[in-house]
This record gives structure tokens, C-alpha cells and sequence, in this order.
């Protein structure tokens, strides 16, 4: 402890008595760490105090018990900093582990699974009547504040029928849709009422079809629609690496024109995930973040210290 600190430990006996004076050094000090703590965060409280953050939550930055109670606690714990969180999920692992369950048999076009009319229903109940019920479920046990939603209601995502190129010819994946529209009065509303509102990843077509939406792709976009300050991604592993699977040297900066060089040459899961980083930025969101969600307490991590985690993509010109 410095000499400044410890003057400041008998100023405050003097003004607080003989209870505090009691108190062992030693248990003193950590209160006052505690406190310094928490002071260090008020520049981020002071910069986030109402505004909307959207987090998309992995499918497998989810399957630990302890990590989903821990994000769920830092919902909450933004909620009463100010904040104004949102959760839109995925749950990839949770729809193959119910197929498996079914029996059901999925067949793949050039590498992506085609998601036909049976298997869209198995999507739709997983993510929108299991995985989201979870999610909403740990929140609330801290109290009332999670509601949970399909990206069908209230016309919240409209998607039309996606036709990825693979080789350069158009492949049919079925029910997989792309975001043509999103309506986001009725994640306003709750937000307004304090409520922390959590989204599946499935959306509506125009003629009623019901499609399964990448869910980085759905979050970047209701970011995009919300004004939101931020899009925190949270995955499976500590960022964009800079050439995986060789290394794990982790990019932890990147502006939108330096990602949009970096696209075309990424791969699988992170191709999603960046994209809809760029296209965050370039909407107006200020940081898009790739965060490691099996890190307890990465959304605090980020949001309130000058931890810098995962990697973050900032507008063209801005100062990081
Ligand atoms: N350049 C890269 N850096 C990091 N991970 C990568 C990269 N390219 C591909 N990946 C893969 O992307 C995965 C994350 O995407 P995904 O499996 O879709 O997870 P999620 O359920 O979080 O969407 C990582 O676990 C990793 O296997
Ligand atoms: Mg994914």
C-alpha cells in the first residue's frame, strides 16, 4: 500500500468511527481494492449509461453450466449499470445434438448442411423453445428482466431464401434464409420497459416461410437497426487469428477497410462472424467485437477495463 493510500485509510477511521477502525488491516485493504475497482469503471459507465449493446451468444460459448450462469450475471449486471443489453443466440451444437436424438439424417450441398422442411422445424423448436427458455430462465432467477422472443415476432427479422455460391455456381441449401429487413419496434419497446430481450436466430419470408438465420449475421443487423454502440460476439475461441489453424497469433485490432481486405481469404465459422463485424461498423455501430466466451466474465472484461480482449474492429479513421 502507498503512502497516499494509507492517509486515505485514516482520514476516512477518523470520519467513520471506531466499527471501521476495528476492521483488521488486512481486510480493509481489499475493501478499498473493491472500491478502487469499482471506480475504475466509471469512465465506461459514464460512456455506456444508455446505450445499447447487442451481444450474440455462441452455440458453443454456451455448453458449460458455469459460463451460462456467469453470462447470465453480467446481463443482469449491465442492466443495473445502465446499459442496455440485447441477446440474439445460435445453438449449431443444440439443433445437431436433436437431430441425432431424431434420427433424423442431415445431407450437405458443397459443405453446407441443407436444411429441409422437417429439419426447419427442429431448428425452429430448439433455438426459439429450448436454447432461448434457457437462456431467458438463468436471467430471471436474478429477477424479471429477460423476455424471451422468436426473430419471427412482431416481423422482428424478414429474410428471403439465401443462394450461396460455392465454385461459382449457386447451390440450394433450403430453409437457410438471408436478412432482407428488420423491424426492431418491439425490442425498443421492451428495452424502454428495462427488460433485457433474447433472440433466436430464425426469421420470417414474405409469403410466411419460416427460415434459420446465421445468428452473427441476425445480431450484426438489429445492431445495425437499433443504433446500438456495440456488437460483442462471443465464440468458442480468443478471436480472429491471423492464420489458422497454423498459429494462434490472435489480430486484435482491425479497422472496417483492413477487415475487408482480411475476408475473402477467412474461412468457416469466422467468415459469419466478420462479415457481420464490417457490416456492424459500416452501419454505424461504433466497436464490433470477437470475444472468447469461454472466458468467465468477458463481457465485463470488455466493457468496463482497459483489458484489451479479443479482437475489435473500429470504423475506418476512428482512434482505437
Ligand atoms: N481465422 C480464424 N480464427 C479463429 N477461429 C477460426 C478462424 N477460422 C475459422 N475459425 C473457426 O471458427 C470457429 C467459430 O465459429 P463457429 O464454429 O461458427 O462458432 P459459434 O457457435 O460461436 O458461431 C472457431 O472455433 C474456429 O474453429
Ligand atoms: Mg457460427
Amino acid at each position: 500500500m502507498t503512502d497516499k493510500t494509507g492517509a486515505g485509510v485514516a482520514r476516512t477511521d477518523t470520519s467513520h468511527g471506531a466499527a471501521f477502525a476495528g476492521a483488521a488491516t488486512g481486510e480493509r485493504a481489499a475493501a478499498l481494492a473493491k472500491a478502487a475497482t469499482l471506480i475504475e469503471a466509471l469512465p465506461w459507465l459514464a460512456r455506456f449509461h444508455g446505450q445499447t449493446i447487442v451481444i450474440k451468444y455462441g452455440g458453443h460459448a454456451m455448453t458449460e453450466e458455469s459460463l451460462r450462469r456467469g453470462f447470465a450475471q453480467d446481463l443482469v449486471f449491465l442492466r443495473y449499470a445502465g446499459l442496455r443489453p440485447v441477446v440474439v443466440h445460435g445453438g449449431g451444437p443444440q439443433i445437431s445434438a436433436h437431430l441425432d436424438r431424431l434420427g433424423i439424417q442431415s445431407t450437405f450441398t458443397s459443405g453446407l448442411r441443407v436444411t429441409t422442411p422437417e429439419i426447419m422445424q427442429v431448428v425452429r423448436m430448439v433455438l426459439t423453445g429450448q436454447v432461448n427458455r434457457d437462456v431467458v430462465g438463468l436471467v430471471n432467477e436474478h429477477g424479471p428482466w429477460a423476455v424471451g422472443m422468436s426473430g419471427e415476432d412482431a416481423n422482428l427479422f424478414t429474410a428471403r431464401r439465401a443462394q450461396p455460391e460455392v465454385a461459382g455456381r449457386t447451390v440450394d441449401i433450403g430453409l437457410v434464409g438471408d436478412i432482407t429487413g428488420v423491424e426492431p419496434g418491439a425490442v425498443q419497446s421492451l428495452l424502454g420497459d428495462g427488460r433485457i430481450p433474447v433472440i433466436s436466430s430464425v426469421a420470417r419470408g414474405t409469403g410466411g416461410e419460416i427460415y434459420n438465420v446465421n445468428a452473427d449475421t441476425a445480431a450484426a443487423s438489429l445492431a445495425v437497426a437499433l443504433g446500438a454502440a456495440k456488437l460483442v460476439v462471443l465464440t468458442d475461441v480468443a478471436g480472429l487469428y491471423a492464420d489458422w489453424p497454423a498459429s494462434d497469433e490472435l489480430i486484435s485490432l482491425l479497422t472496417a477497410a483492413e477487415l475487408e481486405d482480411l475476408l475473402p481469404a477467412l474461412t468457416a465459422g469466422m467468415v459469419p462472424k466478420m462479415t457481420a463485424c464490417l457490416h456492424a461498423v459500416r452501419g454505424g455501430v461504433r466497436r464490433a467485437h470477437v470475444l472468447d466466451g469461454r472466458l468467465p466474465r468477458a463481457l465485463l472484461l470488455e466493457i468496463f477495463t482497459d483489458e484489451g480482449i479479443g479482437t475489435m474492429v473500429i470504423p475506418d479513421g476512428a482512434k482505437p
